[in-house]
This record gives structure tokens, C-alpha cells and sequence, in this order.
């Protein structure tokens, strides 16, 4: 297990309420979070129920024995803890890169808190400056939406399936186009707009403005940059 991600995730732990329900991100740092929450919960030292952002979450929850529970009994979380693969100097993230995004960013908005677990490689400057920003489409507008994103001088990638042939499905049954910007975008807030606003683009993994605090994970210890 890395140890660089675990302190990450163990910095974040030290943030979450006794009890009540939190919002559970996605990725592989958010799984070994999940790790550590299991056990404080079977321990009684946490008394914690989880909305889980996607079916990874989900089976996360499922295998560390987390209580589940949704949005619909809680639409207002306490916090939620997930992980970035890229942030800002602004705090602002871009997700997604393990296919999971729309599902995060709902979970997000519903929380009153936003913790980012991530590693020291994932801050960046300017968002777009190592890592293609996701953005999930409806199947059917898949044509249109491709054309209008290379009408705004940005290279749209079908991202592809590793284990299945033809393009990677959601966990909300869509497609993931990955844009590659010609350069670091400078207005995040712009483009994550620009892009919502194409019809049949059902989200980007743009957030902007969400994160609270990003605990950073190093090999000795975690240090955490707030807004
Ligand atoms: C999932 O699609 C993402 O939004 C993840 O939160 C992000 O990719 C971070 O994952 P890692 O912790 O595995 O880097």
C-alpha cells in the first residue's frame, strides 16, 4: 500500500464527524481511506454511514463493512472525502480519471464540506497541465458533441475500454470524452461553463470552487492547503 496515499487518507480520517453521513468518493486513495474507516467503525470509534459516488465506492462500502446510505434519506452530508487527479492553486480539481464523475460532483454539492485526499504529483498550476479533463456524454450526442468541442480548438478523445471493446460505459450508462486543451487552461470556471452548456455534455470533471481542504499525502507525514 502506498504510504503516501495512506497518510493522505489518514489526515482526512482525522476530519470526519463522530457520526452522521458522509459522502464517499472514488479512486484508489479513497479506497484505502475506506480501509482505515471500516475499521473504525467495527473498532466503535466511529459511528458512520456512507453515500457511495460510484459502483466502486459502493463495493468499497460493501467490502469494509461501512453502513450504507443515499441521498434520498440524506440529501445533506456532513462532509465528503474523495480523491483528484489534478488541483489547482485555486483548489480546483479535475476528476474522472477513473471513469467516475457525475455521480462525485452530486455527492459533492450535497456536502457541506469537501476533503481531497490526494499526492503531491496531482498539484498543478493551472488545471489541463498533465492530465486531459473527462467529460461525460450521452451516448446519442456523441457526433455533436465531438464537432462543437473541436470548434472550440480543443482535441476530443473517446476514452476506450481496456477490458471490453469500444468506448468505456459509465456507471451512468454514458460515454467519457477526454479534451485535450492546446494549453493549461486559464479560466477554469469559463470552460467547465462553456462545456455544461453543449447539449448532450451531461458533466466535466472540472469542479470549481468545491474543495474546502486537500490533504496532501508525503511519505513521513500529510499537510493540508485550505481555501
Ligand atoms: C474517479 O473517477 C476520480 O475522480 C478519482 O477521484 C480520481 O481519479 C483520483 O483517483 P486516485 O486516488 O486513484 O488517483
Amino acid at each position: 500500500m502506498s504510504r503516501v496515499k495512506l497518510n493522505a487518507a489518514k489526515s482526512a480520517l482525522e476530519k470526519i464527524p463522530k457520526t452522521g453521513p458522509i459522502g464517499l468518493g472514488s479512486g484508489s486513495t479513497v479506497a484505502i481511506f475506506a480501509k482505515e474507516l471500516g475499521q473504525r467503525i467495527s473498532k466503535g470509534e466511529n459511528d458512520i454511514s456512507v453515500v457511495p459516488s460510484s459502483y466502486q465506492a459502493y463495493q468499497l462500502a460493501v467490502e469494509y463493512d461501512i453502513p450504507l446510505t443515499n441521498l434520498d434519506l440524506n440529501p445533506e452530508l456532513i462532509i465528503t472525502v474523495d480523491g483528484a487527479d489534478e488541483v489547482d492553486k485555486n483548489l480546483n480539481l479535475t476528476k474522472g480519471g477513473g471513469g467516475a464523475l457525475f455521480q462525485e460532483k452530486v455527492v459533492a454539492s450535497a456536502s457541506k464540506k469537501l476533503i481531497i485526499i490526494v499526492d503531491e504529483s496531482k498539484l498543478v498550476d493551472k488545471l489541463a497541465s498533465k492530465f486531459l479533463i473527462p467529460v461525460e456524454v450521452l451516448p446519442f450526442s456523441l457526433g455533436v458533441v465531438r464537432k462543437k468541442i473541436e470548434s472550440m480548438g480543443i482535441e476530443p478523445i473517446l476514452r476506450q475500454a481496456e477490458k471490453k471493446m469500444g468506448p468505456v460505459v459509465t456507471d451512468n450508462g454514458n460515454f467519457i470524452i477526454d479534451l485535450k486543451f492546446p494549453k493549461p487552461i486559464d479560466d477554469p470556471a469559463t470552460v467547465a461553463t462553456d462545456l455544461k452548456m453543449i447539449p448532450g455534455v451531461v458533466e466535466t470533471g472540472l469542479f470549481i470552487g468545491m474543495a474546502d481542504e486537500v490533504h496532501v499525502g508525503q511519505e513521513d507525514k500529510a499537510y493540508i492547503i485550505t481555501k
